[in-house]
């Protein structure tokens, strides 16, 4: 590929929003928490809102309370690049996971307004609404704006007492009701450009600074109840108990002996629980948890489902749900081959691998949107997690990368 002239992003401007962002529902020992549409969450988009525009982008937030900078470029009708991700963060996250694809994305349209650089395309920032599954599925502003949510999911909410995402929403000012005014035409996006940390170990250990993603892995994730009877714990004897965690507990060892047994890459974990009604002297009346595995291989994630409810169906007051069954979706091969280019322009080295985290991009990328992730290395692979760290020369790296890959797009188009 030709290599274009391409300005240098400022890596101490894109430190210092990512750090001035992760001061928004921090708490020391505890990282941050600013799940979807919670206050924190709220005033990490008002900050966001303040930067774009300061930035020069024009802003909407949509019906799924997606918010939108948008640089418009050229006469309308051109097409549309989008850049993105997400600042919600799971309970005691990190200050990267999603930030850094949005705060990089505002950090080359600085970039390139500061250059001068007219683009033949518009081009959008977008920061998506409860990527990390706070109330239910998640991913849920990008499957909002690709028409992609199930019939009666945002009013379901996975925690007991915790508001659903339609709840949520109208607390944020917007109408549940109206959420499919979000929805967009995939055919309008030219392509879809996503940063993330690698949320996994591989780049650092082999020294790698750059990863080209080939593909987003698949997601099956399910609401499992055991029924059982709530008693007092010290009057009632062992023999005549109907304690529903005792019931489900062999569940929690058997299910990464399938999940091992089928496919060493394949993942599966239950990381949510919950009993009713929750209190030290009741013996659980019922016990709720979710089932999640993660696979390239659809297949391999039927398999453990049907594993899974051949088992419930066995078993007396079982009953399994299903929250959300995403598939492993490609990344597009000429961008996967662009940002290997745009790191190899840069000197920095890169390597395609898959993600086996979940992502916005691919809510886009299976709506038909050619899709392109970048990853940048974070310390000993650690994410979700108040120790997520990444060092500034990585973000800038990442940064600088997603900048080339644009401009040598921009070069194509
Ligand atoms: C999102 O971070 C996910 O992979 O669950
Ligand atoms: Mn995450
Ligand atoms: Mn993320």
């Amino acid at each position: 590929m030709k290599s274009v002239t391409v300005p240098r992003i400022n890596g101490d401007r894109l430190w210092a929003d990512l750090m001035a962002l992760g001061e928004i529902g921090f708490a020391p020992g505890c990282g941050v928490t600013r799940t979807a549409l919670s206050d924190a969450d709220l005033a990490g988009r008002e900050w966001l809102v303040g930067k774009f525009r300061e930035a020069g982008l024009e802003v909407r937030t949509d019906a799924a309370c997606n918010v939108i900078g948008r640089l418009g470029s050229g006469p309308s009708g051109m097409g549309l690049v989008a850049l993105g991700s997400h600042l919600d963060t799971v309970p005691q996250g990190g200050k990267f996971d999603g930030m850094l694809g949005v705060l990089a994305a505002l950090e080359c349209v600085r970039t390139i307004r500061g250059a001068g650089i007219q683009l033949p395309w518009h081009l959008e920032v977008i920061n998506f609404t409860d990527e990390e599954a706070a109330h239910n599925a998640g991913t849920v502003g990008s499957r909002a704006m690709m028409g992609d949510l199930s019939d009666g999911e945002l009013e379901k909410s996975l925690k007991e007492g915790r508001p659903s995402f339609a709840e949520d929403l109208r607390k944020a000012g917007k109408d549940p009701a109206r959420i499919g005014e979000a929805r967009r035409d995939p055919a309008e996006f030219s392509c879809y450009l996503e940063l993330h940390i690698e949320q996994g170990a591989r780049l650092e250990s082999q020294g790698v600074q750059i990863g080209a993603v080939t593909a987003i892995v698949g997601i099956y994730r399910y609401l499992v109840t055991v029924e059982g009877e709530p008693a007092h714990a010290g009057t009632t004897p062992m023999t005549l108990r109907n304690d529903a965690l005792v019931k489900a507990a062999p569940l929690f060892t058997l299910l990464p002996e399938w999940v091992k047994a089928r496919d060493p890459e394949m993942v599966g974990t239950i990381g949510q629980v919950e009993l009713f009604p929750g209190a030290t002297n009741v013996v659980p009346g019922r016990c709720r948890f979710v089932v999640e595995v993660r696979s390239q291989r659809t297949a391999d994630m039927i398999y453990l489902r049907e594993v899974l409810k051949a088992y419930a169906a066995r078993r007396e007051g079982w009953r399994v749900e299903t929250i959300l069954e995403k598939e492993g979706t490609p990344c597009a091969e000429p961008l996967i081959l662009a940002i290997a280019d745009a790191a190899a322009a840069e000197g920095l080295s890169c390597i395609r691998m898959p993600s086996g985290a979940g992502h916005d991009a691919q809510s886009l990328a299976a709506a038909g949107v050619p899709t392109g992730m970048i990853f940048v290395p974070c310390r000993r692979g650690v994410s979700h997690s108040p120790e997520e760290w990444i060092e500034p020369a990585q973000a800038a790296h990442g940064c600088q990368v997603l900048l080339r890959t644009l401009l040598e797009l921009r070069d194509r188009a």
